[in-house]
């Protein structure tokens, strides 16, 4: 997939305006197939975000004997094999470009008594799969091959899963989820300790399905996780809402271009992923929420935002869980900005789909906005405006290539990207979306 490249560019473009919805989250999608592959009985789902992470998942999940069926744009139903009822695979599962999707899945087939393949794209194949093998081994899996801690890898599901008690040693959704997949064919209680809290798809998925999960506050800002083990999933509807992660892009799009009115319909606004809200209404943006109300069991509002001034800010390290796709698309609202923006804890952006702090910070200086990376922290110069002009970089990194290109729809000069095919994982109909609301992308 992606033989050739697409590269695209973005040119400065009036105020935005419209009203819009964005695809479905990413997360939730891929939790919701997942987690309905392990129900016995029919799982029905709308509003799946069909980009390609998410279909892998499907794929992968016929692969290992699940009955996976579109029915309609975003309408998906499933029969699922039980805990632990996964076959085995015929063929090396591909994830593509999705951490998400492997890491999960690792989790998932680590509880079964079956021996599985996992690969993945280019990018893939560079990201750290060690994090999650550690635990799944003490559950009682094994590593059979593993190309240094990394896909292509042979992961032999348990035969007798091991109840742990796990604190994870990064803030990481895909490894708690990793651990709780693989703790739902374990006897006994499996435990999670975060110290700092990350998304809660899978726990409040998990729930909605009937397992007992039990989470209760950790330290100043973690959660402890028990999941009771080998529960019987029972088969319930699941209605994914839109992603906050690909909202950030109109919505920066909207408040740097000065005079745009935008509404983003039935956004996901789950206070562990809303990080990039609040920090844009700091730097001056007006959001408003509107319409809120609970959909599938998640916070979900419509959201007003009007362009204008913006001002730099300083943004915590604890704010990073919540936000920690939103980085390169804070980083341009940041160069729109008056004065200085410092972004803190940074670490995990250098293994996501690209080395996204180094990607960022180049995407900003080819682009005439002076950047510092100092540690694990990225510091953007606002002054307001940005010159643009430059050619991005996007490394097989969806984000990349999506932040670079509304960067150019408020720059002085176009701004052009080597290669929109990745934008394909995550947000298919981002171009003409973008397009209907009236940025020039082509
Ligand atoms: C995700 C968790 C985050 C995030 C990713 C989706 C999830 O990764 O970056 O896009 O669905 O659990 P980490 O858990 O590695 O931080």
């Amino acid at each position: 997939m992606h033989a050739n490249p697409s590269p695209l560019t973005a040119r400065r473009s009036g105020p935005l305006k419209g009203r819009v919805r964005v695809p479905g989250d990413k997360s939730i999608s891929h939790r919701a197939l997942i987690l309905g592959a392990l129900t016995v009985g029919e799982t029905s789902i709308s509003g799946l975000l069909e980009g390609e992470d998410v279909l892998n998942t499907g794929k992968a999940l016929r692969a290992l004997g699940a009955d996976v069926e579109r029915t309609g744009a975003g309408t998906w139903r499933l029969h699922g094999v039980g805990v632990a009822g996964f076959a085995e695979p015929a063929a090396p599962l591909d994830f593509g470009n999705s951490g998400t999707g492997c890491r999960l899945m690792l989790g998932a087939v680590a509880g079964c008594a079956i021996t599985a393949c996992f690969d993945g794209d280019a990018s893939l194949r560079k990201r750290p799969m060690r994090r999650v093998l550690e635990p799944l081994e003490r559950i009682g899996a094994h590593t059979l091959a593993a190309n240094d801690g990394r896909v292509p890898l042979t992961l032999a599901g348990a035969r007798d899963p091991i109840p742990i008690v796990y604190e994870p040693p990064v803030a990481s959704a895909q490894l708690k989820s990793a651990v709780l997949l693989a703790g739902l064919a374990a006897p006994g209680e499996t435990v999670v300790i975060e110290a700092e809290a990350t998304r809660d798809h899978t726990e409040k998925m998990l729930t909605h399905f009937g397992a007992d999960v039990r989470v209760e506050p950790h330290g100043a800002h973690g959660r402890r996780i028990t999941l009771a083990g080998q529960p019987e999933l029972a088969p319930r509807p699941i209605i994914v809402p839109a992603d906050p992660s690909s909202a950030a892009f109109p919505l920066v799009a909207a408040a740097i271009t000065p005079g745009s009115d935008v509404l983003l319909e039935g956004v996901m606004l789950n206070s562990l992923r809303t990080g990039l809200i609040g920090t844009l209404v700091e730097m001056g943006t007006a959001i408003e929420r509107l319409n809120a109300r609970v959909e599938g069991g998640e916070e979900i509002a419509d959201l007003r935002v009007r362009g204008g001034a913006l001002r730099g800010v300083e943004v915590p390290a604890a704010r990073a869980p919540s936000m920690i796709d939103e980085y390169p698309i804070l980083a341009v609202a940041a160069s729109f900005a008056e004065g200085t923006t410092v972004m803190r804890g940074l670490k995990e952006l250098r293994v996501k789909e690209s080395d996204r702090l180094a990607g960022t910070a180049d995407m900003l200086r080819v682009n005439g906005v002076t950047v510092e990376i100092e540690g694990d922290d990225l510091f953007v110069a606002g002054r307001g405006r940005a010159r643009g002009g430059g050619l991005v970089a996007t490394h097989m990194d969806h984000r990349l290539a999506m932040s670079a290109l509304v960067m150019g729809i408020a720059s002085e000069q176009p701004v052009k990207i080597d290669d929109g095919s990745f934008i394909a994982t995550s947000f298919p109909d981002f171009v003409a979306l973008m397009g209907g609301l009236g940025a020039d992308v082509a």
